[in-house]
């Protein structure tokens, strides 16, 4: 069947809306029709080159949609079913699986090479076999990927809304709630507020903490988290350092949760003197995969007993915590339709990252047409 997409040919050029053709499920995998896609930095990296991609590439990797079709072996959904698509896949059996650790499952493997098992491409077009961000690609209309990359959610679920699950909100919630381990009464510093960043944000101030301070150089970021659970807000992390100590009395932040669209030694810098004794540094912000931005001083780390953790989908567990984010979404306490600034059709891909880029957006959805 035909698909519409939104590919990534070359780094640096625009994003192309392109017909493509999609086979059919094969053992294990299902035929998706995508309702909405979020527009996450991360696409921006592959379409920019920052982070380097098997092209050409259907991009996206936060999708919601409805099952169309199932291949042989399909256990997990059925035709009908509501799901929010991982931007993960999980087999539920290799080691980091098993031991609860859902967000390295080994079948992530190949999320940047974009085939499902196999080296299979269920996509074809004009330049051969594409690939699909995250397996998935969700800036099509339909999609053929893999059943653990699916988690079914409720029918009576907005997917409008839900479809943000897939990666913007586990991805800043877990960074604190997992990675931080924000605990009541802490002060929590988040540096970056898009997508990710207001998510961990609304993370923090579930969890307790006492102090939430938002840093981002937009006027309309620091709004938006003074809204949703920041206590304070500042447009550079030096303006935030006088306050941070004054909270603490001099013993500085629990935790530092690193957001930004693209991750610079400076900001993990930033990040580490804003924590104090024993306070864990959290890296969710990308750069290139050779980009040495971790440049800091080993002693102090080690004197003070500071942490860096790198932070993959929150460390989250899609299985679990997609549907408890979700009940958290359905009774108040975590909010979704704030943070969606704007929509887009298919074809204003390029409008939508154009206006992330510039800092417009919370989060962009695109709305695909059928
Ligand atoms: N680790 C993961 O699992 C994971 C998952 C998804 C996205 N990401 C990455 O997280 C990052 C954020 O993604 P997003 O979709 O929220 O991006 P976004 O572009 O929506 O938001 C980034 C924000 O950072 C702000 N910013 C830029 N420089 C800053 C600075 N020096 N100090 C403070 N704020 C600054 C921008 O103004 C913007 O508001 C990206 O690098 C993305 O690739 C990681
Ligand atoms: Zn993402
Ligand atoms: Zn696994």
């Amino acid at each position: 069947m035909k698909t519409q997409a939104a590919v990534v040919y070359e780094p640096g050029k625009r994003i192309e809306i392109e017909e493509l053709e999609l086979s059919k499920p094969q053992e294990g995998e299902v035929l998706i029709r995508y309702t909405y896609a979020g527009l996450c930095h991360s696409d921006v990296h592959i379409a920019h080159g920052d982070l380097e991609a098997r092209l050409p590439m259907v991009l996206g990797h936060e999708g919601a949609g409805i099952i169309e079709e199932v291949g042989p072996g399909v256990s997990r959904v059925k035709v009908g079913d509501h799901v929010v698509c991982s931007f993960i896949p999980n087999c539920g059996s290799c080691r980091y699986c098993a031991n609860g650790q859902q967000s390295i499952c080994d079948m992530g493997a190949t999320i940047l090479e974009g085939y499902l098992p196999g080296e299979r491409f269920p996509i074809t077009g004009p330049r051969g076999q594409y690939g699909a961000m995250c397996m998935l690609g969700t800036f099509s209309q339909w999609g053929v990927i893999h059943q653990n990359s699916c988690v079914k959610v409720d029918d009576d679920l907005p997917l409008d809304k839900a479809v943000l699950v897939g990666c913007g909100v586990p991805t800043g919630w877990g960074a604190a709630v997992n990675t931080a381990e924000v605990k009541a009464g802490q002060t929590v510093v988040v540096m970056g507020i898009g997508g990710i960043g207001i998510n961990a944000v609304q993370g923090a101030a579930l969890a307790g903490a006492k102090n939430v301070i938002a840093i981002d150089p937009l006027a309309n970021k620091r709004e938006k988290a003074m809204e949703l659970g920041a206590t304070h807000a500042f447009e550079s992390a030096d303006l935030a350092m006088e306050t941070i100590t004054n909270l603490t009395r001099g013993q500085m932040a629990d935790s530092a949760i690193l957001t930004p669209g693209l991750m610079t030694s400076e900001i993990v810098g930033a990040g580490f003197n804003a924590v104090g004794k024993g306070g864990i540094v959290v890296l969710t912000g990308l750069n290139k995969l050779e980009e040495m931005n971790i440049q800091l001083p080993g002693s102090v780390m080690t004197l003070y007993r500071k942490q860096l953790r790198g932070s993959l989908f929150g460390d989250c567990n899609p299985t679990t915590d997609i549907p408890r984010i979700l009940g958290l979404y359905q009774s108040g306490d975590i909010k979704l339709d704030e943070i969606i600034t704007r929509t887009y059709s298919l074809d204003q891909v390029n409008e939508g990252y154009d206006d992330l880029l510039e800092g417009k957006n919370v989060r962009g959805v695109v709305v695909h047409q059928h």
